[in-house]
């Protein structure tokens, strides 16, 4: 069995995927995972929608280049503010995406898609799913299976129709999606910061 400082570093955002199906145990176990993550006053804020239908996932990338179009549209407005300067950067990185990764640049042909999804009222939510996620895309890593959070997923709460199809109850929004599968290849670790210690205090 592999030490967990193994899958932590064995874990990368996997943007290619074989065609084969995640097995409904490995769901099951993703799922737990998500489960046992801690959360701010053991609120659980968080619900998982499991899409393993490959024409809908497709039909979802569609949707979520449809509502960032419109966010392009709006950039020159948008760029007035500082606080948006953020989405035009992320805007600016799915257009590179879009050119190589065939023609899904969203959820990458991917043959599982979770929806993290919490009530709008949720307390800290955010920083749960964090937690949440990290537990899945680690044991998906143990499992063989490449994974990579879809921060653009949250798009999607901008199409009702989008919303009604997944069941996404009233009140609540998606928070991101993580897709899953074989991966078609295992990319090099993109950098990491070598000076993530401010300040060492004490013997
Ligand atoms: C909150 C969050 C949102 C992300 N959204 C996306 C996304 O929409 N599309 C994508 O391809 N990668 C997305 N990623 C993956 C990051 O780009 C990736 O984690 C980072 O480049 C580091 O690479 P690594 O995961 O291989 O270590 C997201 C990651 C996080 C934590």
């Amino acid at each position: 069995m592999k030490e967990i400082r193994e899958i932590i570093r064995e874990r990368r955002s996997i943007r290619s995927y074989e065609e084969k199906p995640v097995p409904e145990q490995a769901i099951a176990r993703i799922l737990e995972a998500a489960r046992w993550a801690p959360s701010a006053l053991n609120h659980q804020p968080l619900r998982y929608i499991v899409v393993s239908d490959g024409n809908l996932i497709r039909d979802l990338s569609m949707r979520t280049i449809a509502r960032a179009g419109k966010v392009i549209r709006w950039l020159p407005v948008l760029r007035l503010f500082k606080r948006t300067l953020r989405d035009a950067k992320l805007v600016d990185v799915m257009r590179e995406r879009a050119a190589s990764t065939s023609g899904d640049p969203i959820f990458y042909r991917a043959p599982l898609l979770v929806l993290a999804v919490a009530d709008r009222k949720g307390y800290h939510a955010e920083t749960d799913l964090g937690y949440a996620a990290e537990n899945m895309l680690l044991e998906a890593t143990a499992m063989g299976l490449g994974s990579c959070v879809i921060g653009f997923a949250s798009l999607l709460n901008m199409d009702r129709q989008a919303g009604k199809i997944l069941g996404i109850p009233r009140g609540s929004r998606i928070l991101a999606g993580i897709v899953f599968g074989y991966p078609k290849s295992h990319p090099a670790p993109p950098q990491r910061r070598e000076d993530c210690l401010i300040n060492r205090i004490g013997q």
